[in-house]
């Protein structure tokens, strides 16, 4: 009996598939509220075996699980644990997939396809799609996770780097990464590195592979080193509603600018390009100050996002955009600015009091202060809301008490 294990073997698979599967994981999807246990004993009083009652109890947890990436379907579909952390939120998938298909891509082969997120986002773009994963409970559950969505996905249990490619119109790989996913190891001072021995298949192997199919389009880490990547690929930096998500780099003929930034929101995405390489204007304090969104930060087009403002920063390495006008912006979140001041816990303490405010978000960026500290340290007693925001000026700390717009 395994009730709390989230994985799954190909036996259990096979097992899940027949009739008493499909009739286990219905039992099972009414049971996940209750303790494991409880759950697992209520299944096989229903008289399911052991086995299939803990793997079925396992998916129904993980389907509930999966709702929030996958939608309905998740009700439809199996999962691995990894596979479901790993896979690309559908949204992305699909603004990836009609990006190649209006590329001209009519053939893609997804080189560790996962669960296949990316594979079902282009099989359902109209692109006929070969799906490759290493692993063989991934290979077989995103074959039927395909059949059961009614898309003819062509898959195969392989090495990504054993699968020839010299006949394929277009390459996709999101490798997988070690341990933390983070696709980085720490220093003894902490500082993360990337480490190209985090990633499977390996990155030198990923690296190249533009030069074996130049229609490449690779998801990575939003943390990926820039300097490591294939060169002259565009490197796009997504966010949905205001996080970071992923790195993409568009290699060869796929490659349309040097930068972007895709911010979904809601429904809707939004682009923002650049070369990355321009430099904001420094000046004054403004009424309005913009907190750019992390994909327009990590993209390098902070100089691009103070143009459609009118703005400038107020340091030169801080990326809070200040601005005279208000601008509707889905590129970062604005500021109306109450105050700005040199920082000093007391004048701060005082000035906010004198405003009646009781509750504060504090941002900070080239601040080094230790927010929740802060917090407690402001003793906060009034009704109002106000937004706080920590960074430097010409070099100085200040404190900007303001309000969202
Ligand atoms: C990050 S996941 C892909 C997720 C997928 N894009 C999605 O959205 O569902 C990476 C996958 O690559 C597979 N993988 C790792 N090394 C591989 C290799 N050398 N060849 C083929 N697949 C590999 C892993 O088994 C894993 O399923």
């Amino acid at each position: 009996m395994r009730p709390t294990i989230d994985g799954v073997d190909l036996d259990q698979l096979a097992a899940l598939r027949s009739r008493d599967g499909s009739a286990a994981l219905a039992a099972a999807a009414e049971l996940t509220g209750q303790e494991p246990l409880a759950a697992v004993s209520a299944l096989r009083a229903r008289g399911f075996g052991p086995d299939l009652a803990g793997v079925a109890l396992s998916q129904a947890r993980l389907r509930d699980r999966a709702v929030g990436k996958f939608g309905a379907d998740a009700y439809r579909l199996l999962f691995t644990k990894d596979g479901l952390e790993q896979a690309t939120r559908p949204a992305v998938a699909a603004r990836r997939a009609a990006r190649l298909a209006q590329a001209g891509v009519r053939h893609l082969t997804d080189l560790g396809c996962g669960l296949g997120a990316d594979a079902i986002a282009a099989a359902r773009a109209g692109i006929t799609v070969h799906a490759v994963d290493a692993d063989p409970v991934t290979a077989a559950i995103i074959a039927y996770n395909a059949t059961v969505l009614g898309l003819d996905i062509d898959v195969s249990c392989a090495d990504a780097r054993d699968v020839p490619l010299s006949a394929a119109g277009a390459a996709f790989c999101d490798p997988a990464r070690r341990v933390t996913g983070s696709g980085a190891r720490r220093t003894r001072d902490t500082r993360r590195v990337f480490d190209p021995a985090d990633y499977s298949p390996p990155w030198d192997w990923v690296v190249q592979l533009p030069t074996l199919v130049p229609y490449t389009a690779l998801k990575l880490a939003p943390g990926i080193e820039q300097s490591l990547l294939p060169e002259d690929c565009e490197l796009e930096l997504v966010s949905v509603d205001g996080d970071v998500v992923e790195a993409a780099a568009w290699c060869g003929p796929l490659a349309q600018v040097p930068r972007r930034a895709g911010v979904l929101r809601g429904r809707t995405a939004h682009e923002l390009t650049g070369s990355g390489t321009r430099i904001a204007r420094v000046g004054p304090t403004g009424d309005y100050v913009y907190d750019p969104d992390g994909a327009v930060v990590r993209s390098h087009l902070v100089a691009e996002y103070a143009d459609l403002l009118d703005g400038r920063l107020g340091d030169e390495s801080i990326a809070y955009v200040w601005s005279d006008a208000k601008v509707a912006t889905p590129f970062g979140r604005a500021f109306a600015v109450d105050e700005v001041m040199p920082f000093s816990l007391k004048r701060l303490r005082t000035a906010l009091r004198e405003r009646n405010v009781g509750r504060v978000e504090i941002l900070k960026r080239g601040s080094a202060l230790d927010v929740e500290q802060l917090r407690r340290d402001l003793r906060l007693a009034g009704d109002e809301p106000a937004s706080l925001l920590l960074t430097r000026v010409a070099g100085r700390p200040v404190a900007v008490i303001a309000h969202p717009v």
